[in-house]
């Protein structure tokens, strides 16, 4: 099956990443904080936001809601003056995940709310029922209508005790972000501890708002009346650095990755540890080197809610895993459809034994060249690594996805030497 023109990246493995560079700011954090931002009448200023589809996209959901924003290198004003009880375009809303963040503060500001399914990954089913029951415990009436969630709160929300059925990190920020202007006092219980959490909650405490906890699992929010606007710089994006240093630890590298949080990945720094890397960390570096003679070993891990191993690094690190000696069990507990990359993994001859959400990696099998495509971010981050590892060419398609949520993953690499190029072909790949 041939079909127009399609971009992939072209690469030639086994070249060691050596280097230094300053990650972004955090996709996830970004997110959450432009909903925030709606919260107020007054302007808000976002440092350190990364270039990524997924903010375009919702910028242009802000814009359809009647709010203008401007957008200088890294930095983006929000002026949500102009919001309206409006619902995000359906095609938008499809678009990403993150679409559903406008039901809190909408719901908040404007007493209504409504929104189309939302998109995102297609790694499980994704239910929406943890918002939901958030919002109905905040007072507020949620139907939904031809597909369409419909929140109102005619006579705005009260604060109450959500006990969340499972810590959605979205749910989370909804709700967070719903209950900073109800009545009374909300507490969270079995709140997300994502470190993104933190970052949305310092920022509405910056715009007057009254949230203690945040980062731990029950999050207390005194409501108040209005908020002011806020300028605030989102924490660095815990999911590139990790991709960075599973790259670097892929090709044997030497790399420091500045302006990072070390303290966000704990559970990958372990893990790493464990299989052989020399980690050497200060506030906000982090080096890795492994030597090229170097045997790496393996190790099982278990994807889990923050602070255990990010779901997002799941797929990045079973590449990686095909590369050290021994076998290693990776269980998904968090997505229940998140191991579409391990067949595209074994077309470059990666042993991996299917095992539902537990699959083994059997290693090390030297890696070839292969066109393969990625079916998610981070799937297809996977498969990046997979090819700077492999001998040989190889194509990587899936990059549309890949520009959801990396700024600039193939430049970076490139700047740490990798031979990586995004390219054009109609010869696309043969499903
Ligand atoms: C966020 C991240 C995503 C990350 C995920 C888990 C953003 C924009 N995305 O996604 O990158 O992989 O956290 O760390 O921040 N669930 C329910 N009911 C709900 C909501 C979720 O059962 O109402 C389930 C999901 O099906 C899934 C699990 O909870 O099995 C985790 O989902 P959730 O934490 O909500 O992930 P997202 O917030 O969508």
């Amino acid at each position: 099956m041939s079909a127009d023109a399609e971009p992939f990246f072209r690469i030639t493995g086994q070249r060691r990443l050596s280097g230094e560079l300053r990650v972004n700011g955090g996709k996830n954090a970004a997110l959450p904080c432009l909903a925030a931002a709606l919260l107020s009448d007054e302007p808000s200023r976002l440092r350190r936001v990364p270039d990524i589809e997924d903010v375009h996209r919702f910028l242009e959901i802000l814009s359809a809601l009647g709010v203008e924003s401007d957008v200088a290198a890294d930095e983006v004003v929000v002026r949500p003056s102009g919001v309206c009880s409006g619902s995000p375009p359906d095609g938008l809303a499809a678009a990403l995940r993150a679409s559903f963040l406008v039901m809190g503060p909408l719901l908040a500001r404007t007493g209504q709310a409504s929104c189309g399914a939302p998109g995102g990954d297609v790694i499980g089913a994704r239910p929406l029922d943890v918002h939901l029951a958030g919002f109905r415990a905040l007072g507020a009436d949620v139907e939904s209508i031809g597909g369409r969630t419909v929140a109102t709160a005619p006579r705005g929300l009260r604060g109450a005790t959500i006990v969340l059925d499972y810590p959605s990190v979205l749910g989370t920020e909804n709700l967070l972000l719903a209950a900073v202007l109800a009545q009374g006092q909300t507490r969270i219980v079995n709140a997300a501890m994502e470190p993104e959490i933190v970052c949305v909650a310092d920022m509405l405490n910056r715009m007057g708002a009254r949230i203690f906890g945040a980062g731990h699992n029950t999050i207390t929010i005194d409501g108040v009346e209005q908020l002011s606007g806020a300028d605030h710089e989102l924490i660095p994006d815990r999911i590139e650095t990790g991709t960075l240093l599973i790259a670097a630890a892929a090709t044997r590298g030497d790399i420091c990755l500045q302006g990072v949080r070390p303290d966000h990945l704990e559970a990958l720094l372990s893990k790493l540890a464990d299989i052989g890397a020399t980690i050497r960390r200060s506030a906000d570096q982090l080096d890795i080197a492994v030597p090229s003679d170097a045997q790496l070993m393996a190790t099982n891990l278990q994807a889990l809610p923050y602070p255990g191993f990010a779901t997002d690094l799941q797929a990045p690190i079973s590449a990686l895993l095909t590369q050290v000696a021994g076998t290693s069990i990776v269980h998904e507990r968090v997505f229940e459809n998140r191991m579409q990359h391990l067949d595209e993994l074994r077309k470059f001859g990666a042993n991996i034994i299917a095992g539902g959400a537990a699959p083994v990696i059997i290693g090390p099998t030297p890696l070839s060249g292969a066109v393969v495509r990625g079916t998610d971010i981070r799937a297809t981050a996977a498969l990046i690594v997979a090819a700077l590892s492999a001998e040989g060419q190889s194509r990587i398609f899936g990059v549309d996805h890949l520009s959801r949520g990396y700024t600039d993953l193939a430049e970076q690499l490139r700047d740490l030497g990798a031979d990586i190029e995004l390219a054009q072909s109609a010869d696309t790949l043969t499903n």
